[in-house]
């Protein structure tokens, strides 16, 4: 970096955008390597079987981020429930009501409106 970009660099200049996932399906396992640890790849979740491209959410997602926990998961039951333990990290919708079926079509919503729809997440391999 020369000595002018250096001096007038912002200190919080945002990182360089993330790189753009590639559009096909995913499975669980494969949905995991998204999860942010390594900045040069892009940020993934999936929701009730598709998976959404949430890079440009990478404050949210992305390390150090609130909702860092969701990255590379299935969010189904943690977004229908609003609440992030661990073990609502699951495409299991058993039991539900309907108030967070509700909340969850609201979730869904929103990211159909803010991010790209990539795949679908593969239920094996
Ligand atoms: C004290 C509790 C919480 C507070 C104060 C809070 C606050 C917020 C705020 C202010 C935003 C909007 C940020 C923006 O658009 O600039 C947001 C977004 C969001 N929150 Fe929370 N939240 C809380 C709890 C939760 C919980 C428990 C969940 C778990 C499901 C959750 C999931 C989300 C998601 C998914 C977004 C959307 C981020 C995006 O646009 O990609 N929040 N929250």
């Amino acid at each position: 970096m020369g000595f002018f970009s250096r001096l007038f660099r912002r200190k919080d200049a945002p990182p360089p955008p993330l790189p753009e996932a590639e559009a096909r399906d995913y499975t669980l396992a494969e949905l995991a390597q998204y999860d942010g640890s390594d900045p040069r790849k892009p940020l993934l979740l999936a929701i009730r079987g598709e998976v959404y491209d949430v890079g440009r959410g990478r404050d949210f997602y992305g390390p150090g981020g609130p909702y860092a926990m969701f990255a590379g998961k299935d969010c189904t039951r943690a977004l229908a429930k609003v609440a992030f333990e661990r073990e609502l990290f699951t495409g299991d919708m058993e039991g539900l009501d309907q108030d967070e079926l509700d909340k969850l079509e609201e979730w869904i919503e929103i990211f159909e409106g803010k991010y790209r729809r990539i795949g679908r997440l593969l239920s094996r391999g």
